[in-house]
């Protein structure tokens, strides 16, 4: 697909936006997250920052991807061209890409775990199972790098198929379907923790803000999670906004995927911390979570292997549209920067991300521990890879809100946003000071926390941007 395609239809890009925003990270990542960080502080901090900071961010990201109608790298190229800026902005598309990369790593093997769910709810190889028997066979799972990498080969595979063939096609019309049909099996499952766990306590552990019970490192993971959530500051919005008609507002769209996205999260969250307190599990068992409390809901529930078969393959539906989008940005740059083929450039990005993804099959098992990464940083590789995210991702949105903020003009702006001049200053001020100081402020609260060797990345990382901005920003006429 090259720079100058649009979507086939002006509502196209919200489902792409909302498909690529709901998946693994709002029905795994956000509930095991929470739980491993004390409940309601660790989803305050979330909720702030998914509201004053996302949103805008999330309108002035698309607003980049739609005004230079290009692939994230070649589009931040074109724009600093146009508006007389340093070059150092193109590092947005940089560092987006080196995220996209790295989480594409991760997410395609925990979604191999999907699959390898799918596959024991439809042989009805859990119905009737108890809580130690379901851990006994999470665990078995974790310990097996073979089944893992099996599973992990499928998935990548898979999507590097759909991103081949171009999105137009399977995606446009299976998000459709998929999206509804996962919210009304997400609402079942809800209904069954209700009846059958303890909302009660979930709600509780949810929706009790005590700030001091989230850890500093918590705060970074937090607003981590909310940029991942939104699938933000790392490029999968901005080609999708390359994409995306010129009629569409980006103001109402940005509400609509940030309002979906977060109910997603919350229903999610509802019911398993529900089953979780119902059943005495733990809160803090970590990426586990989801994976070991569904599938001990579904032993017992009536026609259970059906409906926990339909769900997880509704999980593997929510993660194909969302790796899609962790491709599409590194693959249009391949295809636009070198003419490659669109098959190409995806197999190229594909084969890394997998090579890398063989960390995080390792992390579980036969690297869980005593490895350099432990020794450098005191962490697994998967742990320590979704700890750069954690930084990446809002360095990114930081870094794209400034853009969005001070380089672009009035006029321009205005006439992306198509709305009256009072929400155009909101939003200015959201974008040029809001949200870079909220993404300062949770960067350096939580910098002594980190150990080891990430410190001075990040300080590398920090000077890369000062320099950046310390160019002076000339607006173009
Ligand atoms: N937002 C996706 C999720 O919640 C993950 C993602 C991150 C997708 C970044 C694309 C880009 O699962």
């Amino acid at each position: 697909m090259s720079g100058h395609n649009v979507w086939t239809h002006k509502g196209t890009f919200l489902l792409a936006a909302v498909g690529s925003a709901v998946g693994l990270g709002n029905l795994w990542r956000f509930p095991y997250l929470t739980g491993e960080n004390g409940g309601g502080a660790f989803i305050l901090i979330y909720a702030l920052t998914i509201f004053a900071v996302g949103i805008p961010i999330l309108i002035a990201e698309t607003m980049l991807g739609r005004t230079s109608r290009q692939s994230p790298i070649m589009g931040m190229r074109h724009l600093t061209k146009t508006h007389k800026t340093s070059r150092a902005w193109e590092s947005i598309g940089w560092l987006g890409a080196a995220s996209a990369f790295l989480i594409l790593s991760f997410y395609s093997v925990i979604a191999g775990w999907a699959l390898h769910y799918t596959w024991l709810m439809l042989t009805g190889s859990l119905v009737g199972a108890d809580a130690a028997t379901i851990s006994a066979g999470f665990d078995a799972l974790l310990a097996s790098p073979g089944l893992m990498t099996l599973y992990h080969t499928l998935f990548i595979a898979f999507s590097a198929l759909i991103v081949g063939m171009g999105i137009h096609k399977g995606i446009e019309s299976g998000l459709r379907i998929m999206m509804p049909a996962l919210f009304v099996i997400l609402i079942v499952v809800l209904i069954y923790g209700v009846i059958n766990g303890d909302v009660r306590a979930a709600a509780s552990f949810l929706f009790t803000f005590n700030i001091a019970d989230l850890s500093l490192e918590g705060w970074l993971q937090a607003m981590g999670q909310s940029f991942f959530t939104l699938s933000l500051g790392m490029g999968a919005i901005m080609a999708y906004g390359a994409y995306m008609s010129s009629e569409a507002s980006l103001t109402r769209t940005a509400i609509a995927v940030a309002f979906v996205d977060t109910a997603v999260a919350m229903v999610a969250g509802l019911a398993i911390f529900s089953l979780v307190f119902g059943a005495g599990l733990e809160t803090g068992q970590g990426p586990g979570l989801m994976f070991v409390t569904l599938p001990l809901a579904f032993a017992d529930m009536p026609f259970g292997a059906l409906v926990g078969g339909v769900f997880f393959i509704l999980v593997l539906g929510a993660a194909i549209s969302s790796s899609i989008s962790l491709i599409e940005p590194v693959a249009a740059f391949l295809v636009e920067r070198f003419d490659m083929t669109r098959p190409q450039a995806v197999t190229i990005m594909v084969v890394a991300a997998w090579a890398m993804g063989l960390l995080t099959v390792v992390s579980f098992n036969i690297w869980a521990e005593g490895t350099i990464f432990h020794a450098l940083f005191g962490r697994s590789a998967f742990e320590f890879i979704e700890l750069l995210t954690n930084i990446f991702m809002p360095l990114g949105g930081l870094m794209i809100a400034l853009f969005a903020g001070w380089a672009l003009t009035q006029s321009e702006v205005m006439k992306e946003l198509g709305t009256n001049i009072t929400w155009f200053k909101t939003w200015r001020f959201l974008v040029r000071f809001v949200g870079p100081a909220a993404v300062s402020f949770v960067f350096l609260r939580t910098i002594p926390q980190v150990e080891g060797y990430v410190v001075p990345t990040l300080g590398a990382l920090l000077i890369v941007g000062v320099f950046a901005l310390s160019q002076r920003l000339r607006k173009s006429a």
